[in-house]
């Protein structure tokens, strides 16, 4: 795919995998790239190609606002990629709503909403791809982490009945990582226990999930597809 020609949104570019992919993209000659942030607008890279958009996803209608933001500054976007997200811990003891609504709402429904309201925009216009960064904590459970698993297990869901909705014209496809870039907080016992089941025994690497991310967009037989890229810990 020549992506010169297209332009790309990347949800959360300020930082990690999504600012990783951002650069990628640049390297990889995208034509335009829209790059969506929060907190860490200002770590997004900089570059001509790259239109900077900062939106909370956890508004009420974060999804529709940001659309309409594209709109305002005349904005198509034919590949949508996923990535934003949060990982907090939901121990069961203590849950309250605000967990429930935190991880739905950025994880599930600006995704889901966003594919919608794009993805119709581009089978309307022929074309489009939609990359959801989905987790291999989606395809199996979590322990202490059981919200954060149902928003990936639902994103999983969307992805696959999104596939079918918006066919022929846009393909919608899903990465489900193992454990790539640790959280801030994480503990090395608690990297080292991370990659003591992943049966490849190590961690992956950023470029490892963007080559699996350009092979689903490249793919023109695939839609519907959620792709471990866990280095074989869906497994066990
Ligand atoms: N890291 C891994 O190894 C791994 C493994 C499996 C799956 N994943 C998935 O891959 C994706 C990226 O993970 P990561 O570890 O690179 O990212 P991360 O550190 O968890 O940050 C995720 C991104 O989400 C954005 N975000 C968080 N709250 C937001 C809000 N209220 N409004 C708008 N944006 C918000 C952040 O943007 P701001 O900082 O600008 O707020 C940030 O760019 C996530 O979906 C994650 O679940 C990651």
């Amino acid at each position: 795919m020549d992506l010169g020609e297209h332009t790309l949104l990347i949800t959360g570019g300020g930082k990690k995998l999504g600012r990783f992919f951002v650069e990628r993209f640049l390297a990889e000659g995208a034509g335009h790239i829209v790059a969506t942030c929060w907190h860490s607008c200002d770590t997004v890279p900089q570059d001509p190609r790259v239109t900077v958009i900062r939106q909370n996803l956890m508004e009420e209608r974060a999804a529709e606002n940001l659309v309409a933001e594209l709109d305002r500054r005349g904005l198509q976007v034919d590949i949508l990629i996923n990535n934003a997200g949060v990982f907090d811990p939901t121990d069961l003891a203590h849950l309250t709503p605000g967990h429930w609504r935190k991880l739905m709402h950025i994880n599930l429904k600006a995704p889901y909403l966003l594919s919608v309201l794009l993805g119709l925009r581009m089978k309307e216009r022929g074309w489009g791809r939609i990359v959801n960064i989905a987790d291999v904590w989606g395809l199996k459970p979590l322990k202490g982490r059981s919200v954060y698993s149902v928003s990936k297990a639902a994103l999983v869901m969307a992805t696959r009945s999104l596939a079918i909705e918006l066919a022929p014209e846009v393909r919608v496809n899903a990465l489900a990582p193992g454990p790539v870039w640790f959280p801030e907080t994480m503990t090395e016992e608690e990297k080292r226990r991370a990659v003591d089941r992943v049966p490849l025994q190590r961690k992956g690497e950023p470029e490892e999930l963007f080559q699996a991310l350009r092979f689903l967009l490249d793919s023109p037989f695939m839609t519907g597809v959620v792709l471990p890229v866990d280095g074989g810990r869906h497994l066990r």
